[in-house]
């Protein structure tokens, strides 16, 4: 059985108190949340778990394996810093640190301890992002030619981050996990119209081999939109993660150009348009799927595939676009 304490019992720390709790390899041994009012909420769903205001008593704990983070990213460097120290492996929710410098010091800390860190990039277990992966790896697609994102709703608002430090992750992991190249620079623009922090904003990324990625965050938005497009030169893909059959269509729709025989200077251009179909996405909780897999790491001393360093990767992108903002669209090389 591997131990676990949890720290962090607000909005997200329930489903993972719930998914270490419930699999067969580990336990959960202690909760912690600095709001008492929390401890009502674990007695009503796991009366047997102990539950504690003070992170230090899990941080410390000799019966202690794992140390899962599930508080505002503004502690996650201090709280998963002391439990790498005191010789726990970590699983921290994403965004993985506040900054590049934080990040790398986590990656060589446990590199150091040979301890792992496992990022909560949730969406790289879902059924669909796999048959993304599996249908780009397979050159179902071609090559690839570009990457775009929607991910809006109305809210919900974060008083802590803006809504690159809150959305973006989830599109940047997915990304970095199906796009093979190394992104190398980023151009981003947005705008505070509330509380102080951006809260709608276009993110570009640029790959080598012309390869092309967008980004659209906005907490402003009258609709709930989650509509990934992915575009390759034999088909297309749309995913849109709110419908619930059908999340992944391909369409074998593309466009050729050649000269024109009878005029060199003049280019032909016919467009394709084939048959659309539909995958099978496999149905799991994408969540059980990534906890069952970090046990697994752990037990087999394998690094997971969404370690220290690919939340590294992601926090770079978005110190990044939070400069470019900045600097109102100006392109930072990564
Ligand atoms: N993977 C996902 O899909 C997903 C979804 C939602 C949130 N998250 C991430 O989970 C993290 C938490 O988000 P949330 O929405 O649950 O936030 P939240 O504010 O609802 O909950 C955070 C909890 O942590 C507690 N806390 C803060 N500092 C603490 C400390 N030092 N010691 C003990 N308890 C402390 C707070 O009292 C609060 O109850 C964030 O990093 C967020 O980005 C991930």
């Amino acid at each position: 059985m591997i131990r676990i304490g949890v720290i962090g019992y607000g909005y997200w720390g329930p489903n993972i108190v719930r998914n270490f709790h419930t699999h067969e390899c580990s336990d959960v041994v202690l909760v912690c949340d600095k709001s008492p009012k929390a401890e009502e909420r674990l007695k009503k769903a796991h009366p047997a778990i102990p539950f504690t205001t003070d992170a230090g008593e899990i941080l410390k704990s000799p019966n202690i394996d794992v140390v899962a983070v599930v508080t505002p990213v503004w502690t996650h460097h201090e709280l998963a810093k002391a439990a790498l120290e005191n010789g726990k492996h970590v699983f921290v929710e994403k965004p993985f640190t506040g900054s590049t410098a934080q990040a790398e010091e986590l990656v060589e800390l446990a590199d150091r301890k040979n301890l792992k860190i496992m990022v909560d990039h949730t969406f790289l277990f879902t059924g669909a992002v796999k048959k993304i992966r599996q249908l780009i790896n397979e050159g179902a697609l071609g090559e690839l030619y570009y990457y775009d994102s929607l991910r809006v709703n109305l809210g919900l608002f974060q008083h802590d981050v803006n809504v690159i430090w809150d959305l973006a992750p989830h599109d940047l992991s997915i990304m970095n996990h199906v796009i093979k190249h190394e992104p190398e620079a980023v151009v981003a623009t947005g705008e505070k119209h509330l509380n102080g922090v951006e809260d709608v904003a276009f993110i570009t990324v640029y790959f080598p081999n012309r390869v092309i990625a967008h980004i659209n965050v906005n907490w402003l938005s009258p609709v709930k939109v989650r509509t990934t497009l992915i575009g390759g030169e034999k088909k297309m893909l749309v995913w849109n993660d709110l419908e619930a059959d059908e999340k992944i269509r391909v369409y074998d729709k593309g466009v050729s150009m050649s000269a024109n025989p009878s005029n060199l200077h003049q280019l032909l251009v016919s467009y394709r348009s084939g048959d659309m179909w539909a995958p099978q996405v496999e149905q799991v909780e994408a969540l059980r799927a990534e906890t069952a897999y970090f046990m697994k790491c752990i037990q087999n001393n394998e690094t997971p595939m969404n370690d220290g360093v690919a939340g590294l990767q992601v926090v770079r992108i978005l110190e990044a676009a939070e400069k470019s903002v900045r600097n109102r669209g100006e392109a930072v090389r990564l």
